[in-house]
């Protein structure tokens, strides 16, 4: 097992990827390494917003590895490790936001955000930093319609350490996989039967534009294929935008 084989805790940092993509930089990181904090003070989410932060209610974890940057998809492979965790442990209805939201009830539960990063020895890097509402009790009021936690659809509070490691081993068994030369390919099957954005009506927003279309088809690239009013079909990429559905948030 080489994720989480060396773990970096902290009680406080401001934003795990941060200090990973950090020990990448300076060389200390090794692939597989992993940070972990009680509590983020600027904890970052997709497309410059930010991670809200209840200090050890929630994890926040971010795991380094060498791969190309070529791999866009591993993103959308390791919300498939963070669902297949959650759903183990509380055994909830969980399912995928495109790319790689967990979703319940209409409300995000987990959410992860991947950096690519050049490590000092000259190497590829992506850093996935993964923050899950675990015990939260409450969301910032901008939040309440949109995240949820574990804890706040089950009354049952979990163990962060534990789902931390399960967490590890979930991503270990996929990292050794890809490792081993298996593409997008092998897990596209896995990964749409979890994803509630397939066939579904959505708006999606790229550089402030908003374009209403149907989504179709996820690629092996694990772009967004989705068909436009007059018939056109289009890639899009996880990098540069996101999905609203036509009734809210993500319906
Ligand atoms: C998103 O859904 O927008 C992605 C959220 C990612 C949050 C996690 S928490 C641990 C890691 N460190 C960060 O600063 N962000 C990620």
């Amino acid at each position: 097992m080489l994720i989480g084989k060396n773990v970096s805790y902290f009680t406080e940092l401001n934003s795990t990827n941060d200090y990973a993509k950090k020990m990448i930089l300076n060389g200390s990181a090794q692939s597989g390494d992993v940070v972990i904090a009680n509590s983020q003070t600027a904890g970052k989410g997709r497309l410059g917003r930010s991670w809200a932060d209840e200090p050890g209610a929630g994890l926040y974890t971010s795991v380094m590895i060498k791969l190309s940057p070529k791999n866009t998809w591993v993103t959308l492979v390791f919300g498939l490790a963070a669902l297949n965790t959650i759903k183990k442990a509380t055994g909830l209805p969980l399912m995928l936001k495109w790319p790689n939201d967990i979703i319940l009830n209409n409300k995000k539960v987990c959410g992860i955000l991947a950096e690519g990063c050049k490590h000092l020895d000259g190497s590829d890097y992506f850093v996935i930093g993964v923050g899950i509402n675990v015990n939260n009790k409450a969301f910032p009021e901008e939040l309440e319609d949109k995240a949820t936690s574990t804890f706040l659809e089950t009354g049952e509070s979990y163990s962060v350490t534990k789902l931390a490691k399960h967490l590890y081993h979930e991503m270990d068994y996929y990292y050794e996989k890809i490792q081993n030369g298996e593409g997008f390919a092998s897990f596209i099957e896995q990964y749409k039967s979890n994803c509630l954005t397939l066939n579904k009506d959505v708006t999606v927003i790229q550089n402030k534009e908003s374009v209403s279309c149907r989504v179709v088809d996820i690629s092996e690239a694990g772009e967004l294929i989705v068909k436009l009013d007059n018939g056109e079909k289009m890639a899009i990429s996880s990098g540069e935008a996101s999905v609203r559905g036509v009734l809210g948030y993500l319906q």
